[in-house]
């Protein structure tokens, strides 16, 4: 198949490459560095498949060229569909496609290297170090073990980061709608989102963005929590209403917040914008503070994840191919 890949940076290539020739090479792939829009979606002129990414937007304009074109599957490269005009899709025929899952520990394992790096200071105490300062003055750590963790979302991320900290001896708390029966063998508590709150001296938040969990950790939820806690985000931005998050860290309320995701990232995030002006000013007040890590959505960035990324796209894409059926097709039932 003919397949143009929008938002392409050299690791998609290589990983996208890679896992192309080890099938055979079957596939005609066509990098494009251009985000998918209303005005780039010509490219895909001559393509079968489209294989896009987290900051492509596939509206109705969009997939109705696709369809014009005969473009018949979207393959996204992520797990996520918000991006999406599943109605649209359904009506033109455009099959979406997706890669539910693909390295659960690495977003695991980033978290954890998140609450390392605030609690033991480890980019400041770097930079001193470079500065020729040795002092320990600020870089006041405390041990992990013994402390408590609240975990909000025990699915395949959240039970991978409570096993990691199970092994440092922390007590985990969790909180889930649904409730994994293997949280009990390994002597996971489930609670309600109050008593996890109330009782955690680490929040870490592995739950979806819908419109229940939009701004689940804002002024009323942090009035709940314990003074100093550490807040972890490695989930989606959409989770934290920043601003108050802001406030709460002026406050002292908030001892260390460490973010993978931000609400507004998109304009921010995978992009080298270090020649511009920063626009956002809560992201840059966020910036200020030296007990706030943040990473630019790269919890899923490991070889490991990449990988699967890239195969169970191509696996998707060939098993369309044969059969007009790709092997993870967001179900049309999730049309809301
Ligand atoms: P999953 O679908 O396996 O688990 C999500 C869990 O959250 C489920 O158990 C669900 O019942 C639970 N949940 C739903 N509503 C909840 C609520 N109101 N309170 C508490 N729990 C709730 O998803 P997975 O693979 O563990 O991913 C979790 C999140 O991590 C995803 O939302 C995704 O956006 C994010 N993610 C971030 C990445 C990064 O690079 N930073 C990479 C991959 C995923």
């Amino acid at each position: 198949m003919q397949i143009a890949v929008f938002s392409t940076k050299p690791y998609d290539q290589s990983f996208l490459t890679a896992a192309n020739v080890a099938a055979g090479s079957p596939h005609a792939l066509h990098f494009l560095e251009a985000r998918l829009t209303a005005d780039t979606a010509v490219l895909a002129e001559g393509a079968q498949a489209v294989c896009a990414f987290v900051n492509d937007r596939a509206d109705a304009g969009v997939l109705a060229q696709f369809a014009r074109s005969g473009v018949r599957l979207l393959a996204l490269r992520s797990a996520g569909f918000n991006n999406v005009d599943l109605a649209a899709a359904r009506r033109l025929g455009v099959t979406v496609a997706r890669v539910p899952a693909y390295s659960p520990r690495a977003v695991a394992e980033h978290t954890v290297a998140m609450i390392l790096g605030l609690n033991r200071h480890i980019p400041r105490a770097h930079a001193r170090v470079r500065d020729g300062n040795f002092a320990l003055d600020g870089l006041l750590g405390f041990d992990l073990h013994g402390r408590t963790v609240g975990v909000v979302g025990t699915g395949r991320i959240g039970i991978a980061f409570a096993r990691i900290m199970l092994g440092f001896g922390c007590k985990v708390l969790a909180h889930d709608p649904v409730q994994d029966p293997a949280c009990a063998g390994l002597g996971i508590g489930y609670v309600p989102l109050d008593a996890l709150l109330a009782g955690s001296d680490i929040i870490s938040l592995h739950c979806p963005l819908s419109p229940a969990t939009h701004h689940l950790i804002d002024a009323a939820a942090i009035a709940r929590m314990r003074p100093g806690v550490m807040l972890i985000n490695t989930s989606r931005g959409g989770l934290v209403d920043t601003p108050a998050v802001v406030e709460a860290l002026k406050a002292g309320a908030i001892g260390h917040l460490g973010l993978d995701v931000y609400e507004e990232e998109a304009d921010l995030f995978f992009e080298d914008l270090s020649d511009h002006l920063l626009q956002d000013d809560v992201f840059a007040r966020l910036l200020t503070f030296p007990n706030v890590l943040i990473t630019g959505h790269q919890a899923f960035f490991t070889a490991e994840a990449l990988t699967a990324i890239a195969e169970t796209t191509l696996a998707n894409i060939s098993a369309f191919a044969a059969t007009g059926q790709a092997l993870h097709e967001v179900s049309t039932e999730r049309v809301v």
